[in-house]
């Protein structure tokens, strides 16, 4: 896999974790909303990425993958606007939502994209990104 991409994976990962910790932990609202913050800014950052590198490999399945991408922050929008406007709290409900949308991203197309990359031999540093 690509590292910045891993890198980014890895840390889609902790930020999930850190934020139903926090949830769990019954933290308070703003906390949330910063590790869902925190969480958006990442992925739109690394959906970039990932489009930079398929853009640029011509990979066959951009259009669908990006779909999910467009998806997701979609969703996460929403999600954002209803805290923002304190019409509902953040609870388990949107967090399995968030982490069974991350595990099956990774698992089925960020895997196939990586294979992919990994056939044009774009695994390497000196990549677009
Ligand atoms: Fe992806």
């Amino acid at each position: 896999m690509h590292p910045l991409l891993e890198e980014e994976d890895h840390q889609l990962i902790y930020l999930l974790d850190a934020l139903e910790k926090c949830i769990s932990d019954g933290g308070s609202a703003n906390q949330v909303y910063s590790y869902l913050s925190d969480f958006v800014i990442l992925a739109k950052e690394h959906f970039k990425h990932e489009e930079i590198l398929m853009e640029h490999y011509k990979y066959p399945k951009i259009i669908d993958h990006k779909k999910e991408h467009a998806e997701l922050l979609k969703q996460l929008h929403i999600l954002q606007r209803k805290l923002d406007q304190g019409s509902t709290p953040f609870g388990k409900e949107y967090m399995r939502m968030l982490r069974n949308w991350l595990d099956e991203h990774l698992i089925g197309n960020d895997r196939r994209l990586s294979n992919f990359l990994y056939q044009v031999n774009a695994d390497s540093n000196n990549m677009a990104v």
